[in-house]
């Protein structure tokens, strides 16, 4: 039975179907795109090949390759590739992206186009009469001689005689020189060929990327640099009549603004109070997180021996430890409620002591400030009807784990009035919870010390496909209401509800400890979106 530990763990209540709004974006005001070719006009090169791509496509249907063209006219193939790439995006030119490929000369395969093959080198070597081998690797070097020894012979140009090497032939013909200045100018060589070439790693392929162009759908001979603002000058002078503006790109990204960001808390706790402000609700003044049991407890009719009054459950305050101002008649009504009952009651028969109810604590719900509300009501001379709310902190000794931290926020909302029935506490809970976007509710019924009939608030969660439980509620009792001197006929109606689940639903954080404390991501608040409750 007890109104709040384990038990009352279980029962932070889940949110709804909350949706979604995205902030509206921060990146206002609106940045025109970026100018490629302002950023061009700088360099005379890029200015130059412009010049020469748009006049090679004024009379000629297209350019085959952007490589060639490039090499043509002397730029690079990149700064080629930028310009194509603006002059792409304001669609003067189509780019269609070709690949090429071709054979490269290795280092190796440059150095024989120069000096001569290994073979050539080693057949050239070789003296009429012949040498011998110990003399020939003298003159060309171990490299050259091994290289060229296997290649010469594989041609049948040199025989071996014992120790000599002799020509076999009278002259050769370096084909692997010429052929690799064949392939080194660009030349296509047959596939044979190739494939020596390539086993001997004196070539290799390479693949090229690169642009075949045509003129575009707004293809111009040349291009006006757009305007990127109308000014004074443009109106007076008329002159904006010939101008082409730069467009505006709604889609850029500008940077973020260095700004304070609300918590996620603060961001659903306003979307919150905004809902009970439009209810008609007024706000309680909840600055108070050291309370006494007398306000925390005892004035709600909750007995000295409940187990919530364990310091187990509720922090008590080492200093100051009690409070000894309290409202003296008030007090001695509640001691008599306790004990023997009035009003209808038959009281819990036990003997209550007033050091219990002076001991300081922090508050365990906010009901501790709706009871002190309820008090100061009762004090005037002709009772007038409320609607009091509070979103404020809470403390219970409780283990912290992924849901649960030893302090939450609670949400509290009453209407105090003449004749108020379970029927109006069950209409303005769906009032407040469909404005929550939770419209279908069940209520079971439910126990607080303070309240009779109490109900368990259930909402049917689409996402979890379940029923789950939203908050708690009542009506008080006439043991807590009628000590305080509030007329017979006026009822109180009340409901509460944690913060931090809803938030923690809405923003799709799990762990409450990434939320709320020390080990809070910064980023996580700048990023989050704003919510809109009941959207
Ligand atoms: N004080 C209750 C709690 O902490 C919430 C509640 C408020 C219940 C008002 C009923 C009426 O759970």
């Amino acid at each position: 039975m007890g109104f709040y530990g384990p038990k009352y763990a279980k029962r932070l209540y889940l949110g709804w179907k909350w949706k979604w709004k995205w902030k509206s974006p921060r990146h206002l005001p609106l940045r025109l795109q970026p100018c490629p070719l302002s950023k061009h006009s700088s360099n005379s090169n890029s200015v130059m090949a412009e010049e020469a791509v748009l006049g090679f496509l004024q009379t000629k249907e297209h350019i085959s390759d952007s490589h060639e063209f490039a090499a043509s006219i002397g730029v690079s193939h990149t700064e080629l590739e930028n310009l194509i790439k603006s002059l792409k995006g304001f669609q003067i030119v189509d780019a269609q992206e070709i690949t090429r490929e071709s054979w490269v000369l290795t280092e190796e395969g440059k150095t024989y186009m120069v000096n001569g093959s290994p073979e050539a080198l080693f057949f050239s070597a070789i003296p009429p009469e012949g040498i011998s081998r110990s003399n020939l690797k003298e003159k060309l070097g171990a490299e050259i001689f091994d290289l060229g020894s296997k290649a010469a012979a594989k041609n049948k140009w040199i025989t071996f005689e014992k120790d000599l090497v002799k020509r076999k032939v009278e002259s050769v013909q370096d084909e692997v020189k010429n052929v690799l200045a064949r392939i080194n100018s660009g030349e296509a060589v047959g596939d044979q060929v190739i494939n020596d070439l390539k086993r001997r790693k004196l070539i290799i392929k390479q693949t090229w990327k690169g642009y075949s162009l045509k003129k575009g759908p707004k293809y111009v001979s040349k291009r006006k640099k757009p305007e990127t603002d109308l000014t004074r000058e443009h109106i007076v002078s008329g002159d904006w009549k010939n101008l082409e503006f730069k467009e505006y790109n709604l889609n850029a990204e500008a940077p973020q603004i260095q700004a304070g960001y609300l918590h996620s808390l603060l961001e659903v706790r306003e979307q919150i109070q905004n809902i009970f402000l439009e209810m008609g609700f007024e706000e309680m003044p909840t600055n108070n997180f050291v309370e006494s049991s007398f306000w925390n407890f005892d004035a709600l009719f909750q007995p000295q021996q409940h187990p919530a009054r364990d310091s187990h459950d509720t922090f008590f305050l080492e200093t100051p430890a009690s409070t000894q101002n309290l409202p003296e008649d008030y007090l001695g009504r509640v001691k008599l409620v306790h004990e023997s009952g009035g009003y209808g009651s038959k009281g819990y028969g036990y003997d209550w002591k007033r050091e219990e109810a002076e001991k300081d604590l922090l508050r365990t719900h906010t009901t501790a400030v709706s009871t002190r509300m309820l008090y100061a009501l009762a004090q005037q001379d002709t009772f007038t009807p409320k609607r009091y709310y509070s979103i404020d902190r809470v403390f219970r000794n409780e283990a912290v784990d992924r849901t649960h931290l030893a302090e939450f926020h609670q949400i509290e909302g009453l209407i105090c009035d003449r004749g108020l029935t379970l029927g109006d506490l069950i209409g303005v809970l769906e009032d407040f919870f469909s404005r929550l976007g939770m419209s279908k509710l069940r209520f079971k019924p439910a126990y607080n010390p303070y309240t009779e009939p109490s109900m368990e608030i259930f909402s049917y969660h689409d996402g979890l496909q379940k029923w789950v439980e939203v908050g708690n509620s009542g009506m008080f009792r006439p043991e807590m209401l009628l000590p305080m001197g509030l007329p017979e006929d006026v009822n109180v109606i009340a409901w509460g509800l944690s913060l931090e689940r809803p938030t923690m639903i809405l923003y799709g954080i799990s762990n409450i400890r990434d939320l709320f404390g020390p080990k809070v991501d910064f980023n996580l608040i700048k990023s989050n979106p704003i919510c809109r409750l009941g959207l």
